[in-house]
């Protein structure tokens, strides 16, 4: 196990650290799901020619546990994490867990990995629970073998720099997902093809890449682990879910921080890349980032520049309200808090 002191507390970034123990639970066609529970942090193996290995059969989850100002450790709408691992499960023809078996497993893991949960100046402790394949199976079907894990790390800030203005691209080049595939499932396959196009956007010094709907390329999409806000005056727009985005758990708590504390109007509908340039802030949600804001925009050789002053921005004030919710500095008005004992 690694060693806690090993771990540089103080900058956490967005890294795997090794932690204590893991959850595990085992599904055969004959026994159904079998939980093994917690068992030591470590590799895993599989048939090499698993569905996950060859087929991509898999999916996952990302949530945090805080360690709060009231002393408690918290989860974050975690129940919401396990409604999109069902429906990633059925779009990925995983057998579903049974039911509190996923918060079971998330509960179990903080609670035994708790020396490796960060103080609030730190960080959080990330948790990733996933699902994959790892029978057999030559055919492209499904595996009639399935294994369930839930592995956790700390964590800080996702972004290598800390929170910073984003230097952003809307490419025209790559599309994350096609309209009618698998793009609202956390499913494994959708991050690959986000790899070359992030690859070459940081070689170009850029920091993150915003995507085009495949279907409608006046539309965006979202970015590759996060989905896009637009601000216009008191009007905050975001992509509707209309299959090829993650519904997104941040997204859907900044359409209510921002309906109900601060008075938006907002609209889920499809965001033009008019609107995209032409907004006065523009930001990113998502559990790793939180909200992040955008500095720039880039489309086709051209710079859009955001001037809105960070500081006194409506981005500022949606995310700070969110880590104020999830850490309890504030009450939670709205029930999204979860105690894990
Ligand atoms: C493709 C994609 N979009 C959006 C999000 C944001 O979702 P959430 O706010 O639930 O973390 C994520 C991260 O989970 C993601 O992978």
């Amino acid at each position: 196990m690694m060693n806690k002191k090993d771990i540089d507390w103080d900058n956490l970034g967005f890294y795997a650290h090794e932690t204590k123990s893991m959850f595990k639970a085992i599904y055969t066609a004959e026994e159904k799901w079998q939980v093994e529970g917690l068992i030591p942090y470590g590799d895993v193996s599989m048939s090499p020619a698993s569905t996950i290995l060859n087929y991509g059969q898999g999916i996952f989850e990302g949530t945090k546990a805080y360690r709060t100002s009231k002393d408690r450790v918290v989860g974050f709408r975690i129940e919401e994490n396990a409604a999109r691992f069902a429906s990633s499960s059925e779009r990925l023809c995983i057998p579903q867990l049974p039911e509190g078996l996923f918060l079971n497993a998330v509960q179990e893991v903080v609670k035994d990995n708790s020396d490796f949960l960060p103080t609030q100046d730190q960080g959080s402790l990330y948790i990733r629970p996933l699902a994959y394949g790892d029978g057999p199976m030559l055919g492209v079907k499904a595996s009639n073998n399935y294994t369930f894990l839930v592995y956790a790390t700390p964590v800080g800030s996702y972004f290598k720099s800390g929170l910073k203005m984003l230097d952003t691209i809307l490419t025209d080049k790559y599309h994350r997902i096609a309209t009618k595939s698998i793009g609202f499932a956390k499913a494994v396959g959708n991050y690959a093809g986000t790899l070359l196009p992030y690859k070459e956007i940081t070689m170009d010094g850029f920091d993150e890449v915003i995507f085009l709907n495949s279907s409608d390329e006046n539309i965006i999409d979202e970015a590759r682990s996060a989905n896009v806000f637009v601000l216009k005056g008191n009007v905050l727009k975001t992509p509707a879910l209309q299959g090829s985005i993650l519904p997104g758990i941040t997204r859907d708590s900044t359409i209510k921080v921002a309906r109900e504390l601060f008075d938006l109007e907002v609209y889920e509908e499809d965001v033009t890349v008019e609107d995209l340039l032409n907004g006065d802030e523009v930001f990113f949600t998502g559990t790793a980032a939180v909200v992040a804001p955008a500095g720039s925009i880039n489309y086709k050789n051209n710079k859009v520049q955001f001037e809105t002053d960070y500081n006194a921005s409506m981005t500022k004030k949606i995310r700070d309200k969110l880590i104020d919710i999830q850490y309890e500095n504030i009450e939670d008005p709205f029930g999204w808090v979860v105690p894990l004992k």
